[in-house]
């Protein structure tokens, strides 16, 4: 069984390789944790399509890249069958992730920004898996982080230092020094923060590189637990305070203020939203600058919508769209924009490929037990988030709906619900 798109959520302030699951390469239970095996893969091989269009951003992408249903009825990634990668995995369930996909997300991003000076930083929370970080960063990625293990990976797999920005409304000291003392771009979310942005520059006697995070109070329209830019939300400063922070670092020498920063939330499906924030962050950005300052990044933070619900009716922004909320400001200000998309650049290229243990009922309801629960995957748990759900071979099976839930002691425990699937007839539905 086959959960698209299944990326992987929750707290991103953990050990740098806590987690990470690939059916190409992936955390091993019976190793110290972390630790990885290679597996190479051998499988059955789709006939070649056309390599799919990367300007197909919202919609799936097609025969030959990420995840797909063959002509035989078999579920694909990137022209391996599923069930073969599945036959070389000793366990179950694993995260199995399409490489092509992640390229061209990647490059759509890229492509959007031509023209413009700037820094794609890859939000390595959406997923810290090393190898799909080590790739973005051979792509040309900069990388965005939220704690000192992720910049401790960070550094690890390559990513350059100078195009990277730190975020979060709880950075420890010894999370801060190790940025002041690489460069890394740091955000300051709080006058808590700045106390501690300045100890840090001042204990290393190096320049702490700041941008100022702003909440620019525009309704992202999504999951309250994933809007993060509206006036009551815990990050970022107090707009009300900003000419305070402005005095304070005007004092610090050691704290150079190179950038605004904002970031509205994520799975935004509307791009007038975008467009809003872009609005008032140029302005914010023009006022700062009216007091003798000289901002270099506009950083827009990420967001992007995702097709979760694979529906072809959803017509979510492009990285085009976005971009060109903010291109002519980014140009007539001759600024370098920051863009820090994360769940856009990976939730589109990954599937969690469960085994299914059993049917049951309970006379009302029909239950499809799995072995994956929300221990791998938190998202329909936490707010209730469609995933959707697959069979990985045919099955001529007469559909049924039922629950897909795991084996965890809590009724939450569900990857979802109310779907019509064939019933899985044992091995069959093995996936
Ligand atoms: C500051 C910041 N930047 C970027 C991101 C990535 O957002 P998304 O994964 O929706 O692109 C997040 C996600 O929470 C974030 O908090």
């Amino acid at each position: 069984m086959l959960m698209k798109q299944g990326m992987q959520a929750g707290c991103s302030r953990s050990a740098p390789m806590l987690n990470s699951k690939t059916g190409i390469m992936r955390a091993c239970r019976r190793c110290p944790q972390g630790a990885r095996r290679q597996l190479t893969v051998q499988a059955t091989a789709a006939p070649e399509k056309p390599a799919p269009a990367y300007h197909q951003w919202y919609q799936p992408a097609g025969k030959g890249e990420s995840f797909y249903t063959g002509d035989d009825g078999y579920q694909y990634v990137d022209n391996m069958r599923v069930d073969d990668v599945r036959q070389q995995v000793p366990e179950s369930p694993f995260y199995l992730y399409s490489k092509r996909r992640i390229t061209n997300n990647y490059m759509a991003y890229k492509k959007a920004l031509e023209g413009l000076d700037s820094i794609i930083g890859y939000a390595v929370k959406a997923n810290n898996n090393m190898v799909i970080m080590k790739h973005l960063q051979q792509l040309g990625s900069g990388a965005v982080l939220v704690s000192g293990n992720e910049l401790k990976a960070a550094l690890a797999v390559g990513f350059d230092p100078t195009r990277t920005i730190f975020n979060g409304n709880g950075k420890l000291p010894w999370e801060l020094e190790l940025a002041v003392d690489k460069g890394v771009l740091i955000n300051i979310d709080s006058e808590f923060d700045f106390d501690n942005i300045k100890a840090a520059a001042k204990k290393l006697n190096k320049p702490a590189k700041t941008l100022l995070r702003i909440n620019p109070d525009v309704d992202p329209e999504v999951h309250s637990y994933v809007s993060t830019g509206l006036a009551s939300s815990k990050f970022g400063i107090r707009n009300s305070h900003l000419q305070w922070f402005l005095d304070e670092i005007k004092k610090e020498p050691l704290v150079q203020l190179v950038g605004v920063h904002s970031h509205l939330g994520s799975t935004i499906k509307k791009v007038n939203i975008f467009r809003d924030a872009a609005i008032i962050m140029c302005n914010v950005l023009q006022r700062i600058n009216s007091e003798g300052f000289q901002l270099q990044y506009l950083n827009i933070g990420g967001g992007l919508g995702i097709d979760y619900d694979h529906n072809p009716e959803n017509k979510i922004p492009t990285p085009t769209d976005l971009i060109d909320t903010v291109r002519p400001y980014v140009k007539d200000l001759g600024l370098t924009l920051v863009i820090e998309p994360g769940r856009s650049m990976v939730a589109s290229s990954s599937a969690l490929v469960n085994t299914v243990t059993g049917v049951k009922t309970n006379g009302n309801k029909n239950f499809i037990v799995v072995d994956g629960s929300m221990s791998a995957l938190i998202r329909p748990s936490l707010y209730d988030a469609y995933q959707h759900i697959d069979l990985t071979a045919p099955n001529s099976n007469p559909p049924q709906v039922f629950d897909v839930v795991g084996p965890v002691c809590e009724s939450a425990d569900f990857l979802g619900k109310d779907r019509t699937l064939p019933t899985p007839s044992e091995y069959r539905l093995e996936v």
